[in-house]
């Protein structure tokens, strides 16, 4: 094994260890952020003389062929176990393709502060990419609320039928859940943003290294101040975790919802054949699959979040090797949730949406009960004496298996004279929906309102 450390060393290590302790096969992820931040290093040192001009030259180009052999496959990573890690491979095939300015590039470096940046760096290009799919999702997700500001559907507590609403109001929670989610991704790219690059090993550097410089060319808004805290902080990647749990969470639900539409039962969506699959046995069968995946690997991303909470939690500081278990769950989350946002925006694309059924179905289980109160209040009698006789009257109904809607107006007025014959037209489901227009509720004046909003929102930049 090529390591960067054997001159102390007398004996080879045991090659369990070997393999144990590497980290290439899952940290060759992060091979261009390190490249990127080894440039960054290097034109550092060129600059403030630490390294010659000579020196700093073959050090970048080498470090760009790397990355263009990487790049094109001409150079892969090793997996015969010689290199420990990304960083002692880029710095190992540099060295050997360019000479001795190779072993200039770690300079006034220590991986401690290299897997800091490359973590950081990489992160802040993960939590871009998810911003970018929530954002598509968010799109999405407006159209529907565009085209169904008229369509009626139940809206649920407990899973039972409570009141009328619309599709487009329904959709526009998860908008906001989806909203909060991508501001959540912008919050934490503001904490991220300070270079830990020139903390060395915990205590900086004897070199006069100019950190501002590379926390400029490396795009962060200044350097990190502690630099003990720059190689130990991995808080940044806990809030990302957590805000990916978050959006992950939100997306089984909205999953868990798409399933039981798409049940016979209810039939109130149809999803498209290329987002269901089929049984090997009931060939009947058309399963959410991708539905009860997303809901299903929600518990996944909870689980790295949890993993790494436990891995940082007691440790000293500054750098333990602990730390380099942050990546595997992490990268594991990040795909995780990415390509669940990227599925679940296309399956509601291609989904379609059984407006007749949602209609209907509004219509029964006495979703419109709050309304006849509401009336009720509205010829004088206090609410709290409306709901009982309105409760009455639902009991009577369900003797008679009939809707409130279809009693006659003398049968409504023997449990209270108020009742008049416009009772019928405040009981429909349009009006019940359409009178709720408080801010935020699924009347359609309200409701075009919000949508305006909502798409001022989704094109601000910044929270
Ligand atoms: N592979 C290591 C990690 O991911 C790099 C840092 C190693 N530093 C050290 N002092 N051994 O954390």
């Amino acid at each position: 094994m090529r390591t960067l450390w054997g001159g102390r060393f007398t004996k080879e290590t045991d090659a369990l260890v070997q393999a144990f302790n590497a980290s290439l096969p899952f940290d060759c992820r992060l091979w261009k952020q390190d490249i990127r931040g080894s440039i960054a290093h290097a034109d550092m040192l060129t600059k403030n003389g630490i390294i010659t001009e000579a020196d700093g030259k073959a050090i970048k180009e080498g470090l760009e062929k790397i990355a263009a052999d990487l790049e094109s496959g001409a150079l892969r990573f090793d997996e015969s176990g010689a290199y420990e890690d990304i960083h002692s491979f880029i710095e190992g095939i540099l060295t050997e393709r360019i000479g001795e300015a190779g072993k200039r590039l770690h300079t006034g470096r220590s991986r401690n502060d290299q897997v800091a940046l490359d973590m950081k760096l990489y992160i802040r290009d993960e939590l871009e990419d998810t911003e970018r799919r929530i954002t598509a999702l968010l799109e999405e997700l407006l159209r529907m609320m565009e085209q169904h500001t008229e369509t009626i559907m139940p809206g649920f507590t407990h899973l039972q039928k409570a009141q009328p609403t619309t599709l487009a109001h329904h959709m526009g929670a998860y908008f906001e859940m989806f909203l909060r989610d991508r501001d959540r991704m912008r919050d934490c790219r503001k904490r991220l943003n300070q270079s830990p690059l020139g903390a060395g090993a915990f205590a900086g550097t004897t070199y006069p290294l100019d950190r501002e410089e590379t926390a400029r060319a490396l795009s962060f808004d200044a350097p990190t101040r502690n630099s003990m805290d720059s190689v130990s902080d991995r808080d940044y990647l806990i809030e990302y975790l957590s805000a990916l749990s978050l959006t992950q969470m939100h997306l089984s639900r909205l999953s868990e919802e798409i399933i039981i539409w798409n049940t016979d039962e209810y039939r109130f969506v149809e999803i498209d054949d290329s987002y269901s699959t089929g049984s090997s046995i009931m060939p009947q069968k058309k399963n959410p699959d991708i539905a009860e995946l997303i809901r299903g690997k929600t518990g996944r991303v909870y689980g790295h979040l949890m993993g790494l909470l436990t891995t940082m939690k007691a440790l000293p500081l500054a750098y333990n090797k602990d730390m380099q278990e942050d990546k595997e769950g992490a990268f594991d989350a990040i795909d995780t949730v990415n390509n669940s946002l990227c599925l679940m925006e296309g399956m509601l694309h291609a989904m379609k949406f059984r407006t007749d059924r949602m209609e209907k179905s509004a219509g029964g289980g006495f979703t419109n009960a709050t309304d006849a109160a509401d009336y009720l209040v509205g010829k004088g009698v206090p609410f709290r004496d409306a709901h009982g006789i309105i409760g009455q009257l639902v009991l009577h109904c369900i003797s008679e298996q009939k809707a409130l809607e279809e009693l006659s107006l003398s049968e409504l007025q023997r449990f209270c004279p108020k009742f008049e014959a416009d009772v019928y037209d405040a009981l429909s489901m349009g009006a019940c929906v359409d009178r709720r227009n408080t801010i935020g509720a699924p009347g359609t004046k309200a409701m075009k309102q919000e949508i305006a909003a909502c798409k001022r929102l989704l094109e601000r930049n910044e929270i």
